[in-house]
């Protein structure tokens, strides 16, 4: 059986079996999620936000760790340890560092724009 990701950000779509993690669908469809700790739980950089927390496995006592209550609550789970149950939209939150830099970048243009 297979079942549909769709993500966001890259507005892709895979077909992948059940039961692989969020991460490896990633690798699969070619999405850049980045996965400093190898997928150990360890480094939260595969932080991603689902819109159907049913639709992956329950939270690891890792994820239960890193993310906390509130952010497990809000959608947010680590790639590397959510298992795709059924078909879900996954989002994958901007790099804080790339924000900053893409309103820094729209901020100067606006400026530009209105000299
Ligand atoms: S890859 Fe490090 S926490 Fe998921």
């Amino acid at each position: 059986m297979s079942e549909t990701i769709i993500f966001f950000h890259d507005y892709k779509k895979i077909e992948i079996k059940p039961g692989i993690t969020i991460l490896k669908a990633a690798i699969r469809a070619n999405v850049h999620l980045a996965h400093k700790c190898g997928g150990r739980g360890a480094c939260l950089t595969c932080k991603v936000k689902v819109d159907d927390p049913t639709a992956v496995s329950p939270p690891t006592n890792s994820e239960r760790q890193k993310l906390g209550s509130a952010l497990l609550q809000q959608g947010m789970r680590l790639g590397c340890q959510a298992k795709i149950i059924k078909s879900l939209k996954v989002e994958i939150p901007e790099d804080p560092l790339k924000a900053v830099i893409r309103k820094q970048l729209a901020k100067q243009k606006e400026d530009q724009e209105n000299f």
